[in-house]
């Protein structure tokens, strides 16, 4: 286990882009800071990159939901984050009319709120 090195925390680390930048900054380093949905596929990445000098911490956390940017930042707590890596999203189509009122505040949660405000309150100690 290394402390001394610098952490990089990535939304989405579950799958597709995420889990491709987050092999990225384990090769270049980083210690890791993993946030998504499915914690058991967050575990299984954290066992597939695990290395004597690397430490990956995970968290399984809905973004989409109000109060999310405060939960990761808590967890993050003084653990020295170099890079912020905001990559959680989805998309969906359709007229705004006919949306499912649930999706559509998940989408605006994780696309926009939890992004903008995780954004906040980690940039200051960066
Ligand atoms: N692929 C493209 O062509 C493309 C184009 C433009 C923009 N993008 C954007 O690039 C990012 C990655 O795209 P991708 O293709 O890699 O998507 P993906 O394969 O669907 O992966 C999305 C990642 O975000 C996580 N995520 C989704 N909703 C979440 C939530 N409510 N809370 C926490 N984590 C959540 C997922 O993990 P869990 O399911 O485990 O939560 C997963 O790790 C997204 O923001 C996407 O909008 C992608």
């Amino acid at each position: 286990m290394n402390t001394s090195k610098p952490w990089a925390l990535i939304t989405g680390a579950s799958g597709g882009i995420g889990l491709e930048l987050t092999r990225l900054e384990a090769a270049d380093g980083y210690n890791l800071l993993l946030v998504a949905r499915d914690g058991a596929g967050l575990s299984k990445v954290a066992a597939d990159l695990a290395a004597h000098d690397r430490q990956i911490d995970v968290l399984a956390v809905d973004l989409g939901l109000p109060g999310a940017a405060a939960k990761v930042a808590a967890w993050v707590g003084e653990r020295p984050v170099e890079l912020l890596i905001n990559n959680a999203g989805f998309a969906t189509h359709g007229a705004v009319a006919e949306m499912d009122q649930a999706e559509l505040a998940s989408e605006i949660g994780v696309n926009v709120t939890t992004l903008t405000e995780l954004s906040r309150l980690m940039l200051p100690g960066m």
